[in-house]
């Protein structure tokens, strides 16, 4: 079986972080996105992994120094380039060559999965279904593609429909045999002018040739495609965090609960940090500062002097809040934000395009 993790598409509902990056390498616990699926992946036994990249060379060059050739994970990554953001299923198609005559899992580049996907995978190897899809129970199945589903066979599947017929959604997570590539052959451009993959496994379904069935997620899953799905990842993923202090605590510091703190970073005497937080390396947790609960700081950053409470600061920033408190917010790498004892008193921003503000 190979792997195929689909890491195009233009992210616009993450702008303006996605202007400069993918977001699938946006971290979550200081870990970017794509580096939890690979393990995933491999921890799975799959050794074969192609990842669908895309439409700028700095897109596609930031995934490929992030992964590289990864013999990190003991896996063998090939890139394979899409041309524009075409849809899921052009994504799979032109994958194709990489495949061969192989079964493949698709997993989306920016989904997490808690429990990872070895019980998928042996599930599909017993059954030997022709496609098997990874679902899960959601609150709002109309922002997804629902499954309507008998036992564990799949009898119809539907995109982001506005009366949903059922509550379970199809997660970022799919097996295939190698027949699928038979349906994705002549298919049409959706409405939103992509080809989708849930049409190709509609017309699965309705062939009545091939087998459809389904696995539950049993832990928990997120699709990370919004500012808020981020940071509720992280929220969850800080959840299982380890006391592990690898810098310097400076007498009068506080700090309580589950704390990592990297390589030479330290935190201030004065300073005071309350887990579950993960601070990256070469930081530095001024006097003044306060880090609640669910934050991840990215390495070489400075905090000084006031509240920062459930959020992902991703590296590389200075940060003084003049004693004010900031919360569930994320920010993009190099940020300054600094604080002028000036008169008038006021906010003043320079913010880019797609950009949003809560005061
Ligand atoms: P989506 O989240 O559906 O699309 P998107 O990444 O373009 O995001 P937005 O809607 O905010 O603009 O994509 C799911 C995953 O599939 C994601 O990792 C990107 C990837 N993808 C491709 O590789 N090729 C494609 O043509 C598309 C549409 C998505």
């Amino acid at each position: 079986m190979k792997g195929l993790i689909l890491a195009g598409g233009l992210g616009k509902r993450l702008r303006p972080l996605t202007h400069t990056g993918p977001k699938q390498l946006i971290p979550i616990a200081n870990k970017p996105v794509l580096h939890y699926i690979v393990e995933d992946i491999a921890e799975a036994g799959i050794v074969d992994i192609g990842v669908v990249v895309g439409y700028t060379a700095e897109r596609i060059n930031s995934i490929k120094e992030s992964l590289g050739d990864g013999s990190k994970w003991g896996v063998r990554i090939t890139y394979i380039e899409q041309d524009a953001p075409r849809g899921l299923a052009h994504a799979v198609w032109i994958s194709k060559g990489f495949i061969g005559n192989d079964d493949f899992v698709v997993y989306l580049g920016d989904n997490i999965l808690k429990e990872g996907i070895v019980r998928f995978v042996e599930e599909f190897e017993k059954g030997r279904a022709d496609v098997s899809l990874l679902i899960s129970k959601h609150q709002h199945p109309e922002k997804f593609g629902i499954v309507e589903i008998n036992g564990d066979e799949v009898i119809g599947v539907e995109e982001k429909p506005v009366n949903p017929k059922s509550d379970y959604v199809i997660t970022g997570v799919y097996i295939f045999q190698n027949s699928v590539f038979g349906y994705i052959d002549g298919l049409k451009p959706s409405g939103r002018g992509e080809l989708e993959l849930t049409h190709v496994v509609q017309k699965v379904i309705e062939s009545k040739k091939h087998s459809v069935v389904c696995h539950k997620v049993s832990g928990w899953w997120d699709d990370a495609g919004t500012a808020d799905d981020v940071l509720r990842a992280n929220h969850v993923i800080l959840s299982d965090t380890a006391r592990n202090i690898m810098g310097r605590i400076e007498t009068g510091a506080v700090v309580t609960g589950n704390v990592e703190l990297g390589k030479n970073s330290t935190i201030k005497s004065g300073a005071v940090v309350r887990g579950p937080v993960i601070i990256g390396e070469n930081c530095v947790i001024g006097e003044g500062a306060y880090i609640g609960p669910y934050t991840s700081i990215g390495d070489n950053t400075i905090i000084e002097n006031g509240e920062i409470d459930s959020c992902i600061i991703m590296g590389d920033s200075k940060i003084n809040l003049g004693g004010k408190k900031m919360v569930d917010s994320l920010m993009g790498r190099r940020v300054t934000v600094s604080c002028r004892h000036s008169i008038p008193k006021g906010y003043k921003f320079i913010v880019g395009e797609d950009s949003e503000i809560s005061v």
